[in-house]
This record gives C-alpha cells, sequence and structure tokens, in this order.
C-alpha cells in the first residue's frame, strides 16, 4: 500500500519551514528531495569509507570500488541495460548529452547530415547538436508540437531523410509534462537509419525506463532528479557504437597505456569516464535506486498521476489561468500563467507562503516562444506530495492573483 505520510518520513527537508509556513516544495522537477538512506549513505563514505576508486589497492579504496561498481550495476539493472559496459556515470544528464554529441559526431556526423531535434526539448538536448552541426556543416531540423504540448510525430517523415543521422528527444518534457510516443520515434528513426538520443531526466523519475525494450541508442539522466545527489549523473549507450566512438574527456583511468608515442584506451565504460569520478555521487545513485525498488513503483506512479489531475481542477478554477500542456498520459508537471501576472511576481508570492515552484523559462526557450510568453510558473509533483500541498498552491495563485490584479 502507498502511504504518502510514510514516505514523506524518509525526506527530512519536508519538515522545515520557509517563511515561518511548512515548506510545500513542488519544484522536484528542478531538483528532487533526497531520503535519509541517500544522505546517510553519503555521509558515512565521506566519514568513513573515502578513499579513489580504481587506483589503489588498499584497503578503503577496495572498498569504495567495489561500492561503486555494485551502484552501476543497480543502476543497470534499473534501467534494463544489457551490459555494465553500457552504463557510463557522468556529471550529469548534461555532460551525458555533451558526450555523445561530440564523440558520437566526430566519427558519424559529416557535411551535409542532419539532426532532427524535437521543439519541446530541454536547452541541454539542443545546444550541444546545434553546435556539432555548425561545426560539422550539418542542419539542424526541429520536429514541432501543437499547442497542447502534443508532439507532432506524423511530421516525421517529412523530416528523416537519407542525411538523417540522428534524432534527439525527450522521454517527458520538462515545461509540458508531454511524454512523446518514443517507440514510434525510434522506429521510424532506425527505419531512416537515424540513431536516437533520449533524455530521461524527467521520464526516468516518472514512470522509469527499459532501455533494451525502447531500442534507443542513447539514453541520459541526471541523479539529483532522481533522489539523488547532486553531480552525477548516467549515460546508457548501445555498446557496438560506444565502441566505435572516441573518447570524449581524456585523463587519468580512461587510458589503457600512455607513452609520448602513441596512447591506448581503457576499455568500457571507463573510456568514458575520464579523472576521479564523483564516486560518491554514483553510490548515492545506486542507494537511490534501491530506495525506489523498495516502493511500489506503480502505486507512486499513480499517486503522482491523481495529485496532477488534482493540480489541473483545482488550478483551472483561477480566473485567467492557462495550463500549458494537457496531453493525456503527461507526467506530474504543471506549467502555468495567469493572465496579467507575470510568473516571477506569482513566484515570490507564493515563495512567501512557504511554497517553491519554480519560474521563467525552464531551460526551453523554444517551448516559450511557441507560446508567445516570456516565462511560466511551472509546480512540479513528486512522490512526497499531498493533496493537501496541492490545495495550498491552489489558495496561494488565488492569493497572488487577488494582490496582484
Ligand atoms: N532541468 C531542470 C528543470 O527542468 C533544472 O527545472
Amino acid at each position: 500500500m502507498f502511504d504518502v505520510e510514510t514516505i514523506r518520513k524518509d525526506f527530512p527537508i519536508l519538515s522545515r519551514s520557509v517563511n515561518g509556513k511548512l515548506l510545500v516544495y513542488l519544484d522536484s522537477g528542478a531538483t528532487a528531495q533526497k531520503p535519509e538512506c541517500v544522505i546517510e549513505l553519503v555521509n558515512r563514505m565521506h566519514r568513513e569509507q573515502n578513499a579513489n576508486i580504481h587506483r589503489g589497492v588498499h584497503h578503503l579504496s577496495e572498498e569504495a570500488t567495489s561500492m561503486y561498481e555494485a551502484a552501476r550495476e543497480s543502476v543497470r539493472a534499473f534501467i534494463g541495460a544489457a551490459a555494465r559496459e553500457e552504463v557510463i556515470f557522468t556529471a550529469g544528464a548534461t555532460a551525458s548529452i555533451n558526450t555523445v554529441a561530440y564523440a558520437w559526431s566526430e566519427k558519424f556526423l559529416k557535411e551535409g547530415d542532419n539532426i532532427i531535434v524535437s521543439e519541446m526539448e530541454h536547452h541541454s538536448n539542443i545546444v550541444p547538436w546545434q553546435m556539432m552541426a555548425q561545426r560539422k556543416g550539418a542542419e539542424l531540423r526541429v520536429l514541432p508540437f501543437d499547442d497542447e504540448g502534443r508532439l507532432m510525430t506524423e511530421k516525421l517523415d517529412e523530416l528523416l531523410d537519407e542525411r538523417s543521422k540522428l534524432v534527439a528527444v525527450t522521454q517527458a518534457s520538462n515545461t509540458l509534462g508531454t511524454r512523446p510516443d518514443l517507440k514510434y520515434i525510434i522506429e521510424k528513426a532506425h527505419a531512416a537509419g537515424a540513431v536516437v538520443m533520449v533524455d530521461g531526466c524527467q521520464g526516468v523519475v516518472h514512470g522509469g525506463v527499459d532501455v533494451a525494450a525502447l531500442d534507443c541508442d542513447f539514453y541520459a539522466f541526471s541523479g539529483h532528479k532522481l533522489y539523488a545527489p547532486t553531480g552525477i549523473g548516467v549515460l546508457y549507450g548501445k555498446q557496438a557504437l560506444l565502441e566505435q566512438m572516441p573518447p570524449f574527456l581524456c585523463g587519468g583511468d580512461m587510458v589503457d597505456r600512455v607513452s609520448f608515442e602513441r596512447t591506448t584506451y581503457a576499455p568500457l565504460p571507463l573510456k568514458y569516464e575520464a579523472g576521479t569520478s564523483n564516486y560518491i555521487g554514483a553510490i548515492g545513485l545506486g542507494e537511490a535506486v534501491r530506495y525506489l525498488q523498495g516502493l511500489d513503483m506503480r502505486a507512486v506512479e499513480q499517486h503522482e498521476h491523481d495529485l496532477t489531475a488534482y493540480a489541473e481542477q483545482l488550478l483551472s478554477q483561477v480566473d485567467g489561468l492557462r495550463i500549458y500542456g494537457t496531453t493525456e498520459g503527461k507526467c506530474s508537471i504543471v506549467s502555468f500563467n495567469v493572465e496579467g501576472v507575470h510568473p516571477y511576481d506569482m513566484g515570490m508570492i507564493l515563495d512567501k507562503l512557504g511554497i517553491a515552484v519554480r519560474t521563467g523559462q525552464h531551460c526551453a526557450e523554444p517551448v516559450m516562444q511557441h507560446y508567445g510568453v516570456t516565462g511560466m510558473c511551472r509546480a512540479s509533483i513528486a512522490m512526497y506530495n499531498t493533496r493537501e500541498e496541492i490545495e495550498a498552491l491552489h489558495r496561494g495563485v488565488e492569493r497572488a492573483v487577488r494582490m496582484l490584479r
């Protein structure tokens, strides 16, 4: 049985006050709060078990190394990757996507080729591709969405051709909540000979992923949105592709032999893990995964879905309020604006009431341009949120509107 009050007890920050009010944290899409078990393990690593991984025969180093590799195995199983070679720890989703953008483009992107990105991507899944397209003389094409927030996948037929090399698409939009039909997109892209990079930042949190079943070529996510520490992320890539790609960052741990004449590289996954990696973050991520696996994830998803529907129902009653992204099956993100109210003013008044939402462009400026707005307010709902918090948001929005109009 899913019990939100039991879950809340695992997250110490939820009992703090902000501006004299009990915190209502509705910004988990930006970063999620951390359960006690993750906080505790990260503390213990620093206090009792810290030593650099893959670099020593001494006890502490071996202990940290085996915990790091165990975390990799947990993540591998969690995302359904076939092999540990396909699971690379990075600094976050941005680092993961940039790694693919540089290393894959270096090998596979040629002048006259094209890359397709969706209009609803986070900047992290646009800008690296734009930069590499400019560098290589390739074209960047855009798969649009409609006003409801539905990705217009039927337009793929017009966009894909024999020079299409990669499609970059989100599993769930961080602004609209839309979950594009990835299966369809991947099949279409593969039929045209293109590979697919999926941004799983929001998607992996809400419903998880099975990369093998999805058959995506690359998949990226950040730990901090998945109840793990900041500064750790994952890049999944199909082994056959990763093997053909050159390294990206170079330095310690990613090499096999080094001499001034010639350097050979470490096998996967270390080939893409140059330097001292954030091993404590990775171990924290492994713990967050273990925590999630102890929950009934279907029930968690249902809870988030119910709260999202409740938020949409209450907020729709506010005069002049528009919700952006109303597709069926969206994830638990509710972006909105109220006519005549600037989103920053709304965000500041909500903050005075102890309610944290994100305001601004959400690192998705093309989405703002689509709707002709300079910013939006965004409530992003996690498993530890409650109906009472959604009601507090609704009351706060009503109050802000009364004050600001
Ligand atoms: N990418 C994060 C968000 O959507 C920060 O808020």
